[in-house]
């Protein structure tokens, strides 16, 4: 089956669900357009958690964003990991789902962590074929992550070249990642600009925006999720925008979550003023 990306809702400015925003959330005073859900907390849950999550559903649009899918992993998948997430999908009925470009799991295990592709024309072939076979299984419009990485084995293409021949042996859309893409470029000396000329744009749906720190020693930045957007992030939204119809906007805090979520809120509310939109949905609308 194959989608028309362009045609998929447009869902404005939204947040990563975590529980330490779930009072914020609550508040109908706060502007957040829609929820993305880690996958994996919900897939096998017991039915409080489920419910809980059909309690959100009543208010926000959700998509489901996956760790464990593993979709460039020495194995395919697993079958009942596919199944589980098509029926969470389905359940919250969820315009597309994502996962990274990475892969978390080999020999069974849970590496615990995203780790970065072999960048090479067969991995590329084999992760494009693989990413059409899991949408086609769950049946919604499957969008891939590019990660940040911290060692660089030598690869013959380079990280943008190697995204898009992923996508040319798949119809799956894009999530970009605007932090990974400014943490990679300043970690390993490539330029946004020529990145964005080279991937198909057309095929970003959704974008992550998320603050990071310097290491210790100040020699390299890292994706810590602890901080609001910082300016060159903004400056890559603006840049992607008049590029690209990007369909959503996510900002993504996963430690120093602020006493205050005014903080948070003025990224989302900086995030929807950039997407031009205007005529966005509101909580509630859906
Ligand atoms: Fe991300």
């Amino acid at each position: 089956m194959t989608y028309s990306l362009t045609d998929l809702p447009f869902l404005g400015s939204g947040l990563g669900y975590r529980a330490e925003f779930a009072d914020a959330i609550a508040d109908p005073a706060h502007r957040i357009d829609w929820l993305e859900v880690i996958s994996d907390h919900y897939l096998f849950a017991p039915a409080d958690v489920r419910e809980k999550l059909a309690e959100l559903r009543k208010r926000f649009r959700i998509v489901p964003h996956g760790l464990e899918l593993s979709i460039g992993g020495p194995e395919d998948p697993n079958p009942r990991y596919v199944d589980a997430l098509a029926r969470l999908v389905d359940d919250v009925d969820a315009p597309w789902f994502s996962d990274h470009l990475c892969y978390t799991r080999a020999g069974g295990v849970s590496l615990a962590t995203l780790t970065p592709l072999p960048r090479n024309r067969e991995v590329a072939r084999e992760v494009g074929r693989r990413a059409q076979r899991v949408q086609d299984a769950v049946g919604r419009p499957l969008i891939l992550e590019n990660v940040t990485y911290h060692i660089d084995l030598e690869s013959p293409l380079s990280e943008a070249r190697f995204i898009t021949e992923v996508m040319e042996h798949c119809d799956c859309g894009l999530l970009l990642d605007l932090t990974n893409l400014d943490i990679n470029s300043r970690n390993h000396g490539y330029s946004t600009r020529d990145f964005l000329d080279t991937i198909p744009l057309e095929r970003v749906v959704q974008v992550h925006l998320a603050g990071g720190v310097p290491s210790d020693d100040g020699r390299v930045a890292i994706d810590s999720h602890s901080e609001p957007v910082p300016p060159a992030v903004w400056d890559l939204l603006a840049r992607l925008v008049e590029r690209a119809s990007v369909r959503a906007t996510l900002i993504e805090r996963d430690q120093d979550f602020p006493e205050d979520f005014g903080e948070m809120q003025e990224d989302l509310d900086r995030a929807r003023l950039l997407l031009g939109s205007a005529t966005a949905p509101t909580a509630g609308v859906w």
